[in-house]
């Protein structure tokens, strides 16, 4: 099959969350089953192994023609067609979405014009061979790709274009939908006959804007969940809250309608980017046969961060970003039933600025115990998730989550807020599971509070503590599960199957 992903990022050029980590990860593993696939993202910097096409192309939208560039990055090793598209807009020194004045003003127009050139990308992009071209499956990630669909119905089809192509909308995180005012759908370029599918108006409770409060706004998540052939979501539990009230943020009844179409897939994580028996961004390496190399690690960070180097004081470890979604104001509630059970906490985040100071407060507060790095650094998530003995997840809700599975592969146990993909993924321990039966892999609490947190990290804290051989029996245990892309690639390979023999979903 050939397979066209359309991301706002992937990892390592361009990244801000997990979404860049499945776009940089997932191709390549369907690749290594023999698919072809191309992962289509904007060109954010110069970057130096994507080179120049010389494909140009215009797309028509905001009232204008707009010129974009491709660049082309492939290596035999992955096999995977990575392009960049070119254009003024996405050439900017602060970050992907925004800067320190918030989110760019132009972002709807940044990925309407990265979904149209990503549909040309298949047409015209040669990529050391012939394009891509009609029978293409397009994976739209999130409300950034979600007009593909729209594109492939309202403009290609009625030209007998792109007739074998089809599409699936892959949700990573329902709460950011694209939604703006209504007036500009006029600037997408689309037929009337498709309004009905962008226009949404949120029931009150979910309203955040001046003109969703008037009533209507256009939505690109809608339309995507419209126009896509399939919906696919990055968890099987998170399926569930997507199509209920719990997480559908205003479009789980049109999730609803769609469940015969709508499918869980768990992520993966990478083993080339996330393994401790390799990672040269750790002081020492180690596997599941001989934990040595662990506590090497656990020491070097204890001593890099200036806390009492002591491998008896449990670290714990927080790594994401702080936002209302990760609940990191539950965590800065336990900060002192942490510092009095005498753990260690360090925490690595950037995002609301309420919560940074609140991380900064807490290590004001507790300066033996408490380490507070506020910024984005992926070497010192490395060395911290390595170096860590239990990792807290306490997330209000998580599509699926990636550090808790980064943490089991490196021997550091999550304690996590049952919720999504960490429902999913961290079960709680049973040390007394016989041969056969399951024996977790953390702690998970259902109650989204303090108290039930503490509940699960005491256990955690006290197992590490009271019975290590116990803790070491469940650390070897998930460091030796399956955490790799490969069964995730052939769900994907299966639903894209499918989508291929239904019609085409007219919106
Ligand atoms: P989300 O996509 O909701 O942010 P995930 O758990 O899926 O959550 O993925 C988060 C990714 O971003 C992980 O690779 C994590 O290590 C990384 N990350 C988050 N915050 C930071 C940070 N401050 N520094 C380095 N990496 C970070
Ligand atoms: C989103 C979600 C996260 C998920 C990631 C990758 O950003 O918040 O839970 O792991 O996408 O799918």
């Amino acid at each position: 099959m050939s397979i066209v992903f359309v991301t706002s990022e992937v990892s390592p050029w361009s990244k801000t969350g997990g979404l860049a980590d499945v776009c940089g990860a997932l191709p390549a593993a369907l690749a290594e089953k023999g698919h072809r696939c191309m992962v289509v993202a904007p060109r954010y910097g110069y970057y130096e192994d994507a080179l120049d096409t010389g494909v140009r192309t215009k797309v028509q939208c905001f009232g204008g023609s707009h010129e974009v560039g491709y660049f082309h990055h492939w290596t035999e090793e992955e096999n995977v067609d990575y392009v960049f598209v070119d254009h003024p807009s996405y050439q900017r020194p602060g970050s992907i979405y925004g800067n320190v004045h918030g989110e760019y003003g132009d972002n709807q127009f940044r990925y309407t014009i990265l979904c149209m050139a990503a549909i040309e990308a298949a047409l015209q992009v040669p990529c050391g061979g012939a394009a891509y071209g009609d029978n293409v499956m397009f994976v739209c990630n999130d409300w950034h790709a979600a007009l593909v669909p729209v594109y492939l119905a309202a403009k290609y089809r009625p030209g007998g274009v792109m007739l074998g192509a089809r599409s699936i909308l892959a949700v990573h995180n329902l709460r950011h939908q694209g939604v703006y005012p209504p007036t500009t759908f006029g600037d997408l370029g689309i037929d009337g006959q498709y309004y009905p599918a962008l226009e949404y108006q949120y029931p009150e409770h979910l309203r955040q804007g001046s003109y969703e409060e008037e009533g209507r706004s256009v939505n690109h998540m809608k339309a995507g969940i419209c126009c896509a052939d399939r919906v696919v979501t990055v968890s099987p539990s998170y399926v569930g809250e997507i199509a209920s009230p719990v997480g559908g943020w205003g479009m789980e009844w049109l999730l609803g309608g769609r469940s015969a179409k709508l499918t869980g897939v768990l992520n993966g994580i990478s083993k080339t980017e996330w393994n401790p028996a390799t990672d040269k961004l750790l002081p020492a390496n180690y596997t599941s046969k001989d934990l040595s190399g662990k506590a090497l690690c656990k020491a070097s960070l204890q001593e890099e961060l200036g806390l009492p180097v002591d491998p008896s004081i449990p670290v714990i470890a927080f790594i994401g970003r702080l936002d209302f979604q990760k609940g990191v104001d539950i965590l800065a509630q336990i900060v002192p039933w942490i510092t009095d059970n005498k753990c260690q906490l360090v925490m690595l985040g950037t995002g609301e600025p309420y919560l940074e100071d609140a991380l900064r407060i807490a290590e004001t507060n507790f300066r033996d115990q408490v380490r507070a790095w506020v910024g984005y650094d992926v070497a010192f998530s490395h060395r911290l998730t390595a170096g860590a003995d239990i990792l807290v997840m306490p997330s209000r809700f998580e599509p699926c989550g990636l550090n808790q599975m980064y943490a089991m592969a490196y021997g550091t146990i999550p304690v996590a807020h049952a919720t999504g993909g960490l429902k999913d993924t961290v079960l709680s321990y049973d040390p007394f599971a016989g041969e056969g039966e399951e024996l977790g892999t953390g702690w998970a609490f259902a109650e989204h509070n303090a108290n039930a947190f503490i509940g699960a990290l005491d256990c955690a804290v006290t197992t590490y503590r009271e019975y290590p051989a116990s803790f070491e029996k469940l650390q070897v245990s998930n460091m030796e599960r399956d955490l790799s892309w490969s069964k995730a690639a052939d769900e994907y390979a299966q639903i894209f199957r499918w989508a291929f023999m239904d019609l085409p979903q007219t919106g």
